[in-house]
C-alpha cells in the first residue's frame, strides 16, 4: 500500500515573531480534524537531538539538517510536520526544501522593533547588553525569505488569525 507523503510546514522568523504560538495552534487544529501531524519546535529540538549545538552558522545549519531529517522520516509515513525554527539563512531553508517531499515555507514576519519590545524571554535585552553573542537580528543575520509560500504578519494579526490564514491556504491548495 503506498502512502501519500506528508507536508512540512516550515515556520521561519525572528525570535519572538510568534512561530511557536502559531505552530501550536495550527497543530491543534489539524489534529482536531483527524490529520496525523507532529510539531517540532526549535527549543525542544535543541533540548533533544540538537543538544550541544550553539548558534554559529555551522551549528544552526546542523540544527536545520537534523530537523529536516526527522521531518522527512515522518513525511515519508504520511505524517504532516510543523517546524518552528528561526532558520535564518536562505541556504538552510533551501536545503530543507530540497530534502523534503512537500515543503511549505511559512514566513512569520514581524519587525525587529516589535519582537524586541515583546521580548518574551528577555533575550533581546541580554543581547543588547552583549550577554548573548550572535543573537539573530541584533548581532547575527536574518535573511528575509524572498518568495515564501505563505507570509503571516504577526504585528497586524493575532496568532489565531494567522493560524486560520495558514489553514485556509492549505485547504485551498488541496
Ligand atoms: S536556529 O537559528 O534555527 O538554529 O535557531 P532555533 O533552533 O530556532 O533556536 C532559537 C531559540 O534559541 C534561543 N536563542 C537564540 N536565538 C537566536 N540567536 C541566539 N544567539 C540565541 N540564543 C538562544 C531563542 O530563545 C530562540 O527561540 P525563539 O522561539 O525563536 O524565540
Amino acid at each position: 500500500m503506498s502512502v501519500q507523503p506528508g507536508t512540512t510546514l516550515w515556520l521561519t522568523g525572528l525570535s519572538g515573531a510568534g512561530k511557536s504560538t502559531i505552530a501550536a495552534l495550527i497543530t491543534d487544529r489539524l489534529r482536531a480534524e483527524g490529520q496525523a501531524v507532529e510539531w517540532l519546535d526549535g527549543d525542544e529540538l535543541r533540548r533533544s537531538i540538537g543538544h550541544g549545538l550553539g548558534f554559529s552558522r555551522e551549528d544552526r545549519f546542523e540544527n536545520t539538517r537534523r530537523a529536516a531529517y526527522v521531518s522527512g522520516l515522518l513525511n515519508r509515513h504520511g505524517v504532516m510536520t510543523v517546524i518552528s525554527l528561526i532558520s535564518p539563512y536562505a541556504e538552510m531553508r533551501s536545503y530543507a526544501r530540497d530534502m523534503l517531499p512537500d515543503f511549505v515555507e511559512v514566513y512569520v514576519a514581524c519587525p525587529l522593533e516589535i519582537c524586541e519590545a515583546r521580548d518574551v524571554k528577555g533575550l533581546y535585552a541580554k543581547a543588547r547588553r552583549g550577554e548573548i553573542p550572535s543573537f539573530t537580528g541584533i548581532s547575527d543575520p536574518y535573511e528575509v525569505p524572498v518568495s515564501p509560500e505563505v507570509k503571516l504578519c504577526t504585528a497586524e494579526h493575532t496568532p489565531e488569525e494567522c493560524a486560520i490564514e495558514l489553514l485556509t491556504w492549505l485547504k485551498k491548495r488541496q
